[in-house]
């Protein structure tokens, strides 16, 4: 094996090695001597080397990559042709960036693009996941162009996205989706796999005559005119546009998991152990975002170097592998001078609160993620412009602050349903306010379940919770209108919708089929749920002015620090988050008790508040069943208590897809069969919580858990209704005989009412766009 001989602050001394060795005799049996550059980069003061020699012939080139096309290596340069031993070339294994120039090319303005210049033309490759349907649709909106083009993939689970943008884009000739879909789970490896397979695909289309590629996610949105990022490509052609990490590639490499093997497995990146980078090849990365040209794409495709296809292979078992497949097989290949870098991004990296470990039920490592621009931060995305006038003017800042150099087209990333009014106002700046009469500007609707939806299945305690909603909905709607016609029986459960007005959740939108008792016709009808929290701040101590709200749902996002899926519901089988929010202050202690409906104590802690504590999520993973009923979070300083919470863990009326039947609601309804942290030590502390009468609760519990039939469904309903109101009714197509049911198009908080911002519209036969 190998033996490291030395570490060096400059090649020389490290070259000088090397030679030495290739002077040995041939009988001391040095093979093979390496040249590794451990460090370096353009901004990096120095670069250190390392000298690795091998006395064997065992080791080898991996075979599957050749140093053929690998014209790039330029920081260690010059040292492949070193011969040591007198048997074979040294291998450069070179880690650093080098010291390669790398394009840095300025904004053009599209009104001095000389007339007789062709424009390059964009394809916008949109990868997409999740529900966020209309936000998705704006995105297009302020993308598109007549002279260009968007192809879209979708998550191969996400069947709703697919469906109706599908059918919404189908009249577009620019528009199309990727017919071949793949589980794109994040950080995983057929994420380039899929890009490859939509360059593929985009090259398929002979009538798309297209020059750059450029990627771009749902949470993506331009920033500049899509006129400047034309005019912009037009002139840099020649150009491949990806960002580098820039400084320290052996951090770069060990944050990526670049030197471990993953492999992609059920959804699931598993890490299966240790590898060995590919020696002769310079590794780099930096951000997945990019635009690449023509020539680049079909070379990555038709090469038939076996670098590139050693590359591919390796890559395959890569963790983010868009994160720097493209940028090493770029800058090993004939295209490394084309490297601009640049993602033509701004990315709203915030790490103390996007490297949380957040992915690791998906893949083996803890990654990092950008948080949402919200309100607020515009700001935040123009200093970007502004700092690049400003710079202009100051060459010598220009030369030192090689950030601000970007040329930024975009920003990410935007998720309306976590806040809109940045999308609003980025859009506004972008291509000029909406009338301020325009419908639905503030409102944003997202669907969380349809009836066409076949592979996510509908779980039993939202399938209870939408049951429960529009069986409340219809006798609202019989005991207000008092009307022997408004009586009607549920059908089925069709749609449900979050609805957000000025970014404050206003209610889940349930659509479902009802029949009418005297005429038997069907009619499709939508009603606005409203949730009630149920919170009480007792006393006026420092702690309860810190303490600002508590709130418990089941997905909380540690990134947002929110919970999304507000319409997330709790039921026996269910994990939750209690959620506790504060403002800043002085360090204090809290005594957390989590009480069920029989006053037995889940679960009861002390935590620690910092000063500047925010969102403080605590996951309750308990022992099931849930006991069903209301319960209580209680918070408690100095044993006082302080603010408590009441909310509601659902009975259920469906199990396994259909009616639950008696002897499951017996079983379900029960509680657990032990305590609800099993190793865990439980103090009492129940005289300071002040219980209710323990057993009195207990025997409740015990003849509610009996319940079954029409009995259990009132019982449900009783208990939701205490948290949930209804708000309205609307009719969607047909005019009910129902005194105040209006259409639902023209019902401002309907899903069906206009959304013009959201909306693909005429193309303006002037400029070529939508918006
Ligand atoms: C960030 C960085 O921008 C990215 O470079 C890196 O790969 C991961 O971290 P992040 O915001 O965390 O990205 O990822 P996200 O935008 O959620 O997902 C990246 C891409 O994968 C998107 O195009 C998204 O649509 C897709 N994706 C993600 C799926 O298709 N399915 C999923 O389940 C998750």
């Amino acid at each position: 094996r190998g033996k490291h001989v030395g570490c060096f602050q400059d090649s020389k001394k490290a070259r000088l090695l090397a030679n030495m060795a290739k002077s040995f005799p041939k009988e001391n049996s040095v093979k093979h001597c390496i040249l590794t550059c451990l460090r370096g980069g353009y901004e990096y003061a120095g670069v250190e080397w390392g000298v690795e020699c091998y006395c064997s012939e065992t080791f080898k080139q991996p075979e599957a990559i050749s140093l053929s096309d690998n014209l790039c290596n330029t920081p260690c340069s010059g040292d492949r042709s070193i011969m040591c031993g007198g048997y074979n070339a040294i291998s450069i294994y070179t880690t650093g960036a080098g010291s390669r120039k790398y394009s840095y090319p300025s904004l053009v303005d599209p009104s001095s693009l000389p007339s007789n210049l062709p424009k390059a033309h964009i394809v916008f490759v949109l990868t997409l996941n999740g529900r966020a349907l209309r936000q998705v649709m704006r995105l297009i909106k302020a993308l598109y162009h007549r002279d260009h083009y968007i192809l879209i993939h979708v998550d191969a689970r996400q069947e709703y996205l697919f469906r109706e943008l599908s059918h919404i884009t189908a009249n577009y000739s620019n528009i199309r989706m990727v017919p071949y879909r793949y589980a794109t789970i994040w950080g995983g490896a057929n994420l380039t796999t899929m890009l490859l397979k939509c360059m593929e695909f985009l090259f398929s289309l002979t009538s798309w005559k297209w020059d750059f590629f450029v990627n771009l996610s749902e949470s993506d949105y331009p920033i500049r005119p899509v006129e400047q990022l034309i005019a912009f490509l037009t002139m840099n052609r020649g150009l491949n546009f990806l960002r580098s990490h820039g400084k320290d590639t052996l951090r770069f490499i060990q944050k990526q998991g670049l030197e471990r093997t993953f492999i992609q497995c059920d959804n699931h990146m598993w890490r299966i152990g240790e590898r060995k980078l590919p020696h002769g090849i310079r590794i780099d990365g930096g951000s997945d975002w990019v635009a690449l040209n023509r020539d680049f794409c079909e070379y990555l495709l038709t090469s038939n170097d076996r670098m590139i296809s050693g590359l591919r292979e390796y890559w395959k078992y890569t963790l983010l592998p868009g994160e720097s497949y493209w940028h090493t097989v770029l800058q090993n290949s004939r295209f490394c001078g084309s490297f601009g870098n640049n993602n033509l991004h701004v990315v709203n990296w915030i790490r103390r609160k996007g490297c949380k470990c957040q992915y690791k039920a998906i893949v083996d490592w803890c990654g990092c993620s950008p948080n949402d621009f919200v309100a607020g931060d515009m700001q935040k995305i123009m200093v970007r412009f502004c700092l690049f006038a400003f710079i202009k003017i100051n060459a010598m800042i220009y030369r030192n602050l090689h950030e601000k150099k970007k040329v930024i087209f975009f920003a990410r990333k935007f998720e309306a349903v976590v806040n809109q009014e940045i999308v609003n106002e980025v859009d506004a700046f972008l291509y000029g306010s909406y009338p301020q009469d325009t419908p639905g500007l503030t409102s944003y609707w997202e669907n969380v379940y349809t009836w066409q939806d076949r592979k996510i299945k509908l779980s039993d305690i939202d399938r209870t919770f939408y049951n429960t909603f529009a069986r409340g909905s219809l006798s609202y709607l019989s005991q207000w209108s008092g009307d022997v016609h408004c009586s009607m029986h549920l059908l089925d459960i069709s749609e449900v919708t979050i609805f957000k007005q000025a970014d404050m959740f206003q209610g889940l939108l349930v659509k479902f089929i009802a029949e009418q008792s005297t005429s038997r016709t069907a009619h499709v009808l939508e009603s606005l749920l409203q949730y009630r929290p149920m919170l009480q701040l007792h006393g006026t101590g420092e702690a309860v002015s810190r303490l600002k709200n508590i709130e418990v749902g089941t997905t909380f996002d540690v990134k947002e620090e929110m919970f999304k899926n507000v319409g997330n519901q709790i039921g026996p089988h269910s994990s939750f988050t209690v959620a506790l929010y504060w403002s800043s202050g002085p360090v204090m202690e809290v005594t957390i008790s989590v009480i069920d409906p029989a006053q037995v104590v889940a679960t009861s802690f002390a935590i620690n508040i910092n000063n500047n504590e925010y969102a403080v999520p605590l996951v309750m993973d308990f022992e099931r069943p849930l006991r069903p009923g209301i319960w209580t979070v209680k918070v408690q300083h100095n044993w006082n208590i302080i603010a408590e919470l009441h909310f509601l863990v659902s009975p259920y009326s469906h199990y396994g897809g259909r009616p639950i039947t008696d002897s499951e609601a017996k079983m379900l309804h029960r509680g657990p069969d032990g305590k609800y942290e099993k190793d865990k030590p439980q103090f009492d502390i129940g005289a300071s919580l002040e219980l209710d009468d323990p057993q009195l609760a207990a025997s409740v519990a015990m003849r509610n858990s009996l319940m079954a039939g029409v009995q259990l469904l009132e019982w449900i309903d009783d208990l939701t209704f205490k948290f949930w109101t209804v708000g309205e009714l609307c009719s969607v197509g047909s005019i009910l005989p129902c005194p105040g049911i209006q259409l639902c198009n023209i019902t401002t908080w309907s899903s069906l009412s206009p959304d013009p911002k959201s909306q693909l519209g005429r193309v303006n036969p002037e400029t070529g766009r939508m918006r």
